[in-house]
C-alpha cells in the first residue's frame, strides 16, 4: 500500500516527499518549531464550530446553542476562537474556567460540570458570576444553595440525569448509565427526588436538565433514545411538580474517523434527526419545546488535530517485532496506553514511499505500556524522520503529563498564518513549581 491511500481528512495532502495539513508542511514546521509538535487546523475548528451552530439553530431553533466541551482541548486560545464563533463553553474545574477569563470569554455563557465540586469552585465561579452550574447530587447541590446565598445570587443550575443508556463505546467513556459515577438516575426516582428539593431551595435558579451519555459514539440511535427519556422526564415533571424545564442539554460524544474503518459522521444530519424526536414527543404531549444545548469537544477538535514526532530509534527484534521510537508518547497522547484507541499513523517526510514495514510506534517513556500504536505499516524509517500520529486534536493535548519530566509540546495554529498557541514547556517549565530544600 502506498501511503497516500492513508489521508482520511480533506485536510491532509502531499507536496513533494512531505505531508501536509491544512495546507503547511508538516516537515518545515517540525524544523521550525521542534517536535513533538501539536498543529491545529484552525478552519477546520471554526467550520465545525459554525456546523453545529447553524444546524442546531435551523432544526432546534434560534436560542440553541453547543456549548464547546473544552476538556477535549483547553487553552486561552480555544476560548477565543469559541467567543469569535459565537458558541458557548462547558469547562469542569476552575482552571478551565480560569483559563476562559484570560481569553475574555464571556462567563453567562459557561457551564460549569463535574462530579465533585469543591466549595472553594463553586465560590470562585460565582464570585466570577458563573452561567449555570451543571449539578450532579445532592451534596453540591446544598452547597451551590448555601454559597449563593452568602454572594446574594440565585443560582442558575441544569441537573445532569442519567437517562440508563448504554451507548456501545468503550466502558471508561460511557457516562450515561444507571450506575455512572455522573448524575442523578431517573430509573431509581431519585431524579425526581432532587428536581423536587431544588425547586424548594431559596437561592437555587433550576432551568431545566443535561444528560451525556458517553463519548466516540457512531449511531444515532443512543442519541435518540437519549432525548426521547429527557422529553419523558421533562413531561412527568411538569405533571407531577408543575414545574417545565426551559433547557434541555443532551452533551456530547459524536463520533470522529481516527482510522479508515470508522464511518464519516454527518453532525448537522444527526442534530435534524435527533430534532425531529424531539419535536414530535413534545407535540405529541403538549409539551413547550425547551432550548436545546449539545456539547461536543471531540468532534470539533479531533480531525483538527495532528502530533508530529521524530524517529529516535528503530529497533528490530529478529523473529518478534519492530520499534520504532519517537521523541514523545504517553506523555502527550495517553490514549493508546488508556483505552487501547486506535490512530492512523504516517512517516510524515516519506509520503510517496511504500508503507510495508510493519511497526510498533513507541515513545520516550520509561514504561512498557508507553506505546502510540502496534503493528502500523509505514515505510521503513531511521533516526531523524518525522512521524505523523493523524487526528490527534481531542484528548491529547488536554490529557498530556510530565511523566518522567518530559515537557509538553508546543501548539501550533495553522490557519492564515502558522502561529504559537501554546509554547513549548521548557525543562525549566517542569521544575518550575519545586523547592530546593
Ligand atoms: N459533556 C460532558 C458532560 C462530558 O463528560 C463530555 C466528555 C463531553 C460533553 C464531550 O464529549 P465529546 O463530544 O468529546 O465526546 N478522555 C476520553 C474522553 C472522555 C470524555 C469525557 N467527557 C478519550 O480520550 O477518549
Amino acid at each position: 500500500m502506498n501511503c497516500t491511500e492513508n489521508l482520511l481528512h480533506e485536510n491532509l495532502g502531499i507536496c513533494g516527499d512531505n505531508l501536509t495539513f491544512a495546507g503547511y508542511d508538516t516537515v518545515e514546521l517540525a524544523k521550525k518549531y521542534g517536535t513533538p509538535l501539536m498543529l491545529l487546523d484552525e478552519n477546520k475548528i471554526r467550520n465545525t464550530m459554525r456546523t453545529y451552530k447553524n444546524a442546531m439553530q435551523r432544526y432546534f431553533g434560534e436560542k440553541a446553542r453547543p456549548l464547546y466541551a473544552s476538556k477535549a482541548l483547553s487553552f486561552v486560545g480555544m476560548y477565543q476562537i469559541a467567543m469569535e464563533e459565537g458558541i458557548n463553553t462547558d469547562i469542569v474545574s476552575i482552571g478551565e474556567l480560569y483559563t476562559a477569563i484570560k481569553a475574555g470569554f464571556p462567563l453567562e455563557n459557561a457551564f460549569f460540570h463535574g462530579n465533585c465540586k469543591t466549595d472553594n469552585d463553586i465560590s470562585y465561579a460565582i464570585e466570577n458570576k458563573i452561567g449555570f452550574f451543571i449539578v450532579d447530587t445532592y451534596d453540591e447541590l446544598y452547597a451551590i444553595n448555601k454559597i449563593a446565598g452568602e454572594y446574594g445570587v440565585k443560582q442558575k443550575i441544569l441537573f445532569r440525569i442519567t437517562p440508563g443508556i448504554d451507548p456501545h463505546t468503550h466502558e471508561a467513556i460511557s457516562t450515561g448509565k444507571v450506575d455512572s459515577k455522573f448524575g442523578t438516575a431517573i430509573e431509581t426516582g431519585q431524579a425526581y427526588e432532587i428536581t423536587k428539593t431544588a425547586l424548594s431551595l431559596e437561592n437555587i435558579d433550576l432551568r431545566g436538565f443535561h444528560c451525556h451519555i458517553g463519548s466516540q459514539i457512531f449511531e444515532i440511535e443512543p442519541f435518540c433514545d437519549a432525548a426521547d427519556i429527557m422529553i419523558s422526564f421533562i413531561g412527568e415533571i411538569r405533571e407531577r411538580l408543575g414545574y417545565t424545564a426551559e433547557y434541555l442539554n443532551l452533551g456530547g460524544g459524536f463520533g470522529v474517523r481516527y482510522v479508515e474503518s470508522d464511518p464519516c459522521i454527518d453532525y448537522s444530519e444527526n442534530i435534524r434527526r435527533i430534532s425531529e424526536h424531539i419535536r414530535e414527543y413534545c407535540e405529541n404531549n403538549d409539551l413547550p419545546y425547551p432550548i436545546i444545548l449539545m456539547e461536543p469537544g471531540r468532534s470539533i477538535v479531533a480531525d483538527s488535530g495532528l502530533t508530529v514526532y521524530t524517529v529516535g530509534s528503530v529497533k528490530e527484534i529478529t523473529g518478534y517485532k519492530n520499534y520504532v521510537a519517537i521523541d514523545g508518547g504517553m506523555s502527550d497522547n495517553p490514549r493508546y496506553a488508556l483505552y487501547g484507541s486506535q490512530y492512523t499513523v504516517l512517516c510524515a517526510n516519506k509520503m510517496r514511499e511504500k508503507c510495508d514495514y510493519v511497526c510498533t510506534i513507541a515513545g520516550r517513556l520509561c514504561e512498557s505500556g508507553d506505546l502510540i500504536q502496534e503493528n502500523v505499516k509505514i515505510p521503513k524509517v531511521q533516526r531523524g524522520d518525522n512521524i505523523a500520529v493523524l487526528v490527534t486534536g481531542a484528548y491529547n493535548y488536554s490529557m498530556a503529563s510530565n511523566y518522567n519530566r518530559v515537557a509538553r509540546p508546543a501548539v501550533v495554529l495553522l490557519g492564515e498564518t502558522d502561529r504559537l498557541a501554546v509554547r513549548r514547556e521548557s525543562i525549566e517549565d517542569v521544575s518550575r513549581l519545586d523547592i530546593l530544600l
